[in-house]
């Protein structure tokens, strides 16, 4: 009986480091996703769309590039990214899958507040 306790510890523990794991790999997937789909435009520097729109519309109450927010939810980046905005054109699932969309979503929530 003690082996049998001490064994499904053993597995919960298992289970719990790998799920970390999984969203470690699932932000550094969704790193490389916006480094080719969303870094053009909302990347640091002059010349980005996003990055100067996001400055003049928050005037520096958040950062104005969007890797560096912490205050995106999941819901409001993936309603921003399949639906048309002022200055954002819709990106299709044939251009971004929603797979990549999850990772993505990993990757700009990944400081946020629990
Ligand atoms: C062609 C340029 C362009 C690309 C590519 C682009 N964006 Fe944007 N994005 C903008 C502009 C401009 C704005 C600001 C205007 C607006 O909200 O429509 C914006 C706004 C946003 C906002 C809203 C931020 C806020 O505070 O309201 C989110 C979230 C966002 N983009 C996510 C993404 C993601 C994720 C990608 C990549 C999958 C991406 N964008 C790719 C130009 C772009």
């Amino acid at each position: 009986m003690r082996i049998l306790s001490w064994l499904s510890g053993f597995a919960a523990v298992v289970f719990v480091v790998s799920a970390a794991l999984g969203q470690d790999d699932l932000v550094a997937q969704g790193r490389e996703v916006y480094m080719g789909r969303c870094e053009y435009c909302h990347g640091p520097g002059p010349q980005k769309g996003g990055t100067m729109t996001l400055q003049l519309r928050y005037q520096g109450a958040v950062p104005g590039v969007l890797a560096e927010r912490t205050n995106l939810t999941p819901e409001y980046i993936r309603a921003v990214v399949r639906t048309a905005t002022p200055g954002m054109t819709p990106i299709r699932i044939t251009e971004v899958s929603e797979q990549d969309l999850e990772a993505v979503i990993a990757y700009l929530t990944r400081y946020n507040e629990p």
